[in-house]
């Protein structure tokens, strides 16, 4: 794992195979290595790089509040640092808000986005209040709580339930307060979907609870050239639940070009 200092801290990240530069970003409260199953069948294709968004996995920990913004912008440095100019970017859940917001303020720069259980949309009132309140929560009593209520919402299967609570439980408090923050502010990013020019696929499990498949939906209506790769029986978690057909989907952004 290398480290790049940028915007004040650190940001970890790997790079494996040879091909179109892609980044996989990692959702909420995760790391890089969910995408460890799915890297190698990727590597072939892509030139990809796996970075641990700003807080999390092997990152700098102690942050403060950010912006969905920010953590594109660590990823825009993370691009000039490659000297790439440009890439496709597959985001997983938050990791597509980030995706989505580095291509809108690097226009150019994204040449292809890959939603994976992801969203265009931004948060209801009721859904940007409970965040608040879970922010409150984790501040006053550490992340445990979260934890919990979040493994089974990520996936049915119980192996993966365990490893996700492991994987979960070693985020820090301030990265997962700082991402609910960032996640409560970000802006609604349909109608710049819409006029995105490149590939854009949407991977999404239709047992999927946490972010349901009808929002991989709304994203079509809003940008009819996107295509819906749905994965049979996978919840929130397709690149750890079904890793090949994650593969494929993101693969299929090649073909669209
Ligand atoms: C994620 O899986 O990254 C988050 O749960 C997404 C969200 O809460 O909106």
């Amino acid at each position: 794992m290398e480290t790049l200092k940028t915007n004040g801290i650190e940001i970890a990240w790997r790079r494996r195979g040879r091909g179109t530069p892609l980044v996989l970003v990692h959702g909420f409260p995760l790391d890089g290595t969910i995408w460890d199953d799915v890297v190698p069948l990727l590597a072939n294709e892509f030139d990809v790089i796996v970075p641990d968004l700003r807080g999390f996995g092997r990152s700098t920990t102690d942050v403060g509040p950010c912006t969905i913004t920010d953590m594109a912008g660590d990823l825009a440095a993370l691009l000039d640092h490659l000297d790439l100019s440009e890439a496709m970017l597959a985001g997983h859940s938050m990791g597509g808000y980030v995706a989505l917001a580095f291509a809108k303020k690097h226009p150019g720069r994204a040449s292809g986005l890959c939603l994976v259980a992801s969203q265009a949309g931004a948060d209801t009132p009721e859904g940007k209040e409970g965040r608040y309140r879970t922010i409150e929560a984790v501040t006053a009593a550490g992340t445990g709580a979260l934890v919990e209520t979040m493994a089974p919402k990520l996936t049915a299967d119980p192996r993966l339930q365990e490893l996700l609570r492991a994987l979960m439980s070693r985020q820090s408090r301030a990265a997962v307060t700082g991402a609910l923050g960032a996640m409560a502010e970000r802006k609604d990013l349909t109608g710049f979907l819409s006029s995105f020019a490149d590939p854009l696929v949407l991977v999404h499990g239709d047992a999927d609870t946490l972010i349901p498949l009808a929002r991989a939906y709304d994203v079509k209506a809003a940008a009819p050239s996107a295509l819906v790769v749905e994965v049979p029986g996978a919840g929130h978690m397709p690149m750890l639940e079904n890793p090949a057909a994650t593969a494929a989907g993101i693969l299929k952004m090649l073909a669209m070009d």
